[in-house]
C-alpha cells in the first residue's frame, strides 16, 4: 500500500511528537486539532524542537525548514479525504476516539488506514464502530516520540495482514522500531507500566515514601531512567487514570483498581507536567 500524505488528528504532546518524525521521514503531514491555538500550540513545540536540534548541529536548517514545510495545520476534518494513514492521538477516553473515527470513516478515502496511538484502549472495539475494521490498527507510540525507539503495533481481531505489513513498514521508515502484539487491555506496555505506577502512587497513599524517596529507589535500585513517579507526571495523570481504568474493567481483578490518590489528584486538576502540577511542581 502507497502511503504519501499522513494526517495526525490531536496535536498535543504525542500527536506533535507523531507529526514531526513523519515529516522527518518525508511525508506530507496534516496535524489537526480542534481549534487553531491548540494546532499552532503543537507547530511551536516542533519548531522548538527542531531548532534544538540545528543548534546542536544534528541538522542543517534547510532540513528543518523542510520538514516545516511538509507539515500542514488543519482544523478541517475534510482534509481526512486526502490521506492515506490517519493516525488520531486525541485524549485517552473510549466516548471521544469512537466518535472521532466515525467522522475519519466518512471522510478518509476507501484505501486509506486508520491507526490509533491509544495506550490501552481495545482497537478492536475502535475497528467495530468503521465500515473498515481491517483497516483499523494499534500504533502505539513512546513518549517523548522523537527520542523512543518503540512503536508497539496492535492487531485489531479483523486487522488485515497487508494493513500490519503497511504499518510495519513505515514505522521502520520513520527510523522507530516495530514490535507486534495482540489486542488485549493495556497490550504489554501499560499491562506491565501502569501497575507499578498505581503501586508507587498506593505506597505515597499509605505514608511509606515521601515521592523523592520513592523516585530515588527506583532509579538507583532498578536502574530505571526515570522515577515512576516522575513517569507518571511526564505521561499524565489523567492518562494513568484512564489506562487503570482500562486494565481495571478489562481484567476486573482488584490489582488493577486505580489509587485513590490518583483519582484525588486528576479530580484537582494536578495532571502532571502539562499542568505545571502533579506529583511535582513544575514551571
Ligand atoms: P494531550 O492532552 O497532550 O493531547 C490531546 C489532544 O487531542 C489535545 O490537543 C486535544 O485538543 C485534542 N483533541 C481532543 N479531542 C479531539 C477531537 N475530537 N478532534 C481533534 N483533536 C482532539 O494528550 P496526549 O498525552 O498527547 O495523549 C494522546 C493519546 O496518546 C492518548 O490516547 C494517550 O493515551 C496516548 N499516549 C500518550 C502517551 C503519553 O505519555 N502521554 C504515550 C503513548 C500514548
Amino acid at each position: 500500500m502507497n502511503v504519501q500524505t499522513i494526517m495526525v488528528i490531536g496535536a498535543g504532546q504525542m500527536g506533535s511528537g507523531i507529526a514531526q518524525v513523519c515529516a522527518m521521514a518525508n511525508f506530507k503531514v496534516y496535524l489537526h486539532d480542534l481549534k487553531e491555538e491548540y494546532v499552532q500550540k503543537g507547530v511551536a513545540s516542533i519548531a522548538a524542537q527542531l531548532s534544538r536540534q540545528v543548534n546542536k548541529g544534528r541538522m542543517t536548517p534547510e532540513d528543518r525548514d523542510g520538514v516545516l514545510d511538509r507539515l500542514l495545520p488543519s482544523t478541517s476534518i475534510q482534509n481526512a479525504a486526502e490521506a492515506d494513514l490517519i493516525i488520531e492521538a486525541v485524549v485517552e477516553n473510549m466516548d471521544v476516539k469512537t466518535q472521532v473515527f466515525k467522522m475519519l470513516d466518512e471522510m478518509a478515502p476507501e484505501h486509506a488506514i486508520l491507526a490509533s496511538n491509544t495506550s490501552s484502549l481495545p482497537i478492536t472495539e475502535i475497528a467495530a464502530v468503521t465500515k473498515r475494521p481491517e483497516k483499523v490498527i494499534g500504533m502505539h507510540f513512546m513518549n517523548p516520540v522523537p527520542v523512543m525507539k518503540l512503536v508497539e503495533i496492535i492487531r485489531g481481531l479483523q486487522t488485515s495482514d497487508e494493513v500490519y505489513e503497511t504499518i510495519e513498514s513505515i514505522t521502520k521508515k520513520i527510523g522507530k522500531v516495530p514490535v507486534e502484539v495482540q489486542d488485549f487491555p493495556g497490550f504489554i506496555s501499560n499491562r506491565i507500566l501502569m501497575p507499578m505506577i498505581n503501586e508507587a502512587i498506593f505506597a505515597l497513599y499509605e505514608g511509606v515514601a515521601e515521592p523523592e524517596a520513592i523516585d530515588e529507589i527506583m532509579k538507583l535500585g532498578m536502574n530505571h531512567p526515570m522515577g515512576p513517579l516522575t513517569l507518571a507526571d511526564f505521561i499524565g495523570l489523567d492518562t494513568c487514570l484512564y489506562i487503570m481504568e482500562t486494565l481495571h474493567e478489562g481484567f476486573g481483578d482488584d490489582k488493577y483498581r486505580p489509587c485513590p490518590l490518583l483519582r484525588k489528584y486528576v479530580k484537582a486538576g494536578w495532571l502532571g507536567k502539562k499542568t505545571g502540577k502533579g506529583f511535582y511542581t513544575y514551571n
